[in-house]
């Protein structure tokens, strides 16, 4: 029993999501190139990418509502509260750090235009004293984002795709 065919969808263009903005983040956070119209660029996609993880997870989580996932491989009690805790917290980080960001970016000063195409209104305008509380912020939830993924992931291939081979892996693919 696998998700269904969108719910699939859904988790890879997910993953593939996050793999571009994290390395996009980490690129402007820590290594900003110096050609400023390339740096506002990497920064623009980041955002852009980053604010469209929040009506994706939305309708990813609606769809799981109307067709929920088949019945789990049986697990070891802990191991199935430890899968349901990554799962709720991963769903949680996709919510949240659009949220976080976007507002750290108006804290900043800085409008959104999604693409350069479509402007975002911004509910908060320029504050320089919450600008750097919520740049940090959405640092630390990239950082645990980060961790839950790397064990999601390990759990999912290692232990569950390479060691049990228990047909949990399937159910994503
Ligand atoms: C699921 C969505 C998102 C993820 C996973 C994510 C992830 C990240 C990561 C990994 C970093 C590097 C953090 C660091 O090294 O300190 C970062 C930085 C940043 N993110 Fe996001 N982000 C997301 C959404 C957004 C959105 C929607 C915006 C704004 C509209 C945004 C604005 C920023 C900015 C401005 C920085 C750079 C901060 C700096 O200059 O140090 N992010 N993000
Ligand atoms: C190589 C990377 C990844 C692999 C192999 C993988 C694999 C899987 C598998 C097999 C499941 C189904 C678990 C089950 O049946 O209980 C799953 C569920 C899930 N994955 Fe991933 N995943 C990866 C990356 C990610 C990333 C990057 C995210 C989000 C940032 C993510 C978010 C989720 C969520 C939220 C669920 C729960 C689905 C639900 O029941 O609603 N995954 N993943």
């Amino acid at each position: 029993m696998r998700y269904t065919l969108t719910a699939r969808w859904l988790h890879w263009l997910t993953v593939a999501a996050v793999l571009v903005i994290g390395t996009l983040g980490l690129w402007i956070g820590w290594a900003p190139p110096d050609d400023e119209a390339f740096k506002l660029r990497l920064y623009n996609i980041h955002e852009s990418i980053g604010i469209l993880m929040l009506p994706l997870t939305a309708f990813r989580l609606f769809w799981r509502w109307t067709h929920p996932p088949p019945p789990a491989v049986p697990q070891p009690a802990p191991l199935q509260a430890a899968a349901w805790a990554s799962h709720a917290l991963l769903y949680l980080m996709l919510l949240t750090m659009p949220v976080v960001g976007f507002l750290a970016t108006n804290a900043w000063g800085f409008p959104l235009r999604i693409f350069g195409l479509v402007p975002v209104p911004s509910p908060i305008g320029r504050d320089e004293a919450l600008a750097p509380v919520l740049t940090s912020l959405h640092g630390w939830m990239a950082l645990v984002l980060g961790l839950v993924v790397l064990i999601h992931a390990s759990a999912a291939l290692v232990w569950h795709g390479a060691i049990r081979r228990d047909g949990t892996l399937r159910r994503m693919l």
